[in-house]
C-alpha cells in the first residue's frame, strides 16, 4: 500500500509559491486550497491562480475546493490539468454526474465530507470516486487541531474498500502533525494533507519524511 504525502500550500508562503514548490520536491502532491468565502468562511485564490502553478509545479496538484456552486466551477479545474479535483459532498445535489464529468476530462475524482457528514449515504457511490476526502477539521483555515472523532468515518470506508476492492485512496485534512498521522493511518488513511506541520518545520523536506515514516509505522 502506498502512503501519500501532500503538503498544503495554504501554510505556504503565497508571494513565493514557485520556491515554496522547490522545498517539498519529495512531495507525492502538492494540495491546493479553494476557499470562495461563501461554503467557508475564508478566500484563497480561484483557477487563475491555479493554472499558473499548474504550469510551473513539477509536482501534479490535489485541488481541494471549498466552494460552493461546484457543478459550474470544478470541471475548470479538470480542464487546467489538475491531477485530482476534490468537491465537496455538502456543495451538489449530484456528485455523482459531476465525479463522472472530472473523470471524462482527465481528473480524478474526489468527494470531501465536512466533519458532520455521514459517510453511510456515499458508500454505494465509491465506485465513482478515485478519492474521499474525510475532513479531520472544520474547513476553512491551517493550524486547527485534529479531531479524533472522524475516525470512524474513516474506519467505515476503509473496511468498505477492502471488503469491495475498489482502488480509491483515502484522505485525511485538518491537524495532521507527527502525533496525529499515526492515528489516522491506523483507521485505513493513506493519503495525507498537511501543511502547517510541512511548511512550519525548518526542513520541509525533513519533515515530510518524518511524516512518511510516523504513517508507514502505523498503517496496518
Ligand atoms: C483546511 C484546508 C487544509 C489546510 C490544512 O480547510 O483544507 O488543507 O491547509 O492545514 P493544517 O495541516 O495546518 O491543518
Ligand atoms: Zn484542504
Amino acid at each position: 500500500m502506498t502512503t501519500r504525502i501532500n503538503p498544503s500550500i495554504l501554510a505556504a508562503d503565497f508571494a513565493n509559491l514557485e520556491h515554496e514548490l522547490g522545498r517539498i520536491a519529495s512531495a507525492d502532491l502538492v494540495h491546493v486550497d479553494v476557499m470562495d468565502n461563501h461554503f467557508v468562511p475564508n478566500l484563497t485564490f480561484g483557477p487563475q491562480m491555479v493554472g499558473r502553478l499548474q504550469q510551473v509545479s513539477p509536482i501534479p496538484l490535489d485541488v481541494h475546493l471549498m466552494i460552493s456552486d461546484v457543478d459550474r466551477w470544478a470541471p475548470g479545474y479538470a480542464e487546467l490539468g489538475a491531477f485530482s479535483v476534490t468537491f465537496h459532498a455538502e456543495a451538489t445535489e449530484a456528485p455523482v454526474a459531476l465525479a463522472r464529468r472530472l473523470r471524462e476530462i482527465g481528473a480524478r475524482a474526489g468527494i470531501a465530507l465536512k466533519p458532520g457528514t455521514d459517510v453511510e449515504p456515499y458508500l454505494e457511490l465509491l465506485p465513482e470516486f478515485d478519492q474521499v476526502l474525510v475532513m479531520t477539521v472544520e474547513p476553512g483555515f491551517g493550524g486547527q487541531s485534529f479531531m479524533p472523532e472522524t475516525m470512524p468515518k474513516l474506519e467505515r470506508l476503509s473496511r468498505v474498500v477492502r471488503e469491495t476492492g475498489l482502488d480509491v485512496w483515502l484522505q485525511v485534512d485538518g491537524g495532521i502533525a507527527l502525533d496525529t498521522i499515526g492515528i489516522a493511518a491506523a483507521a485505513g488513511a493513506n493519503t495525507f494533507v498537511a501543511g502547517s506541520a510541512v511548511f512550519g518545520a525548518e526542513v520541509p523536506e525533513d519533515r515530510i519524511t518524518a511524516l512518511r515514516d510516523a504513517a508507514v509505522a502505523h498503517r496496518h
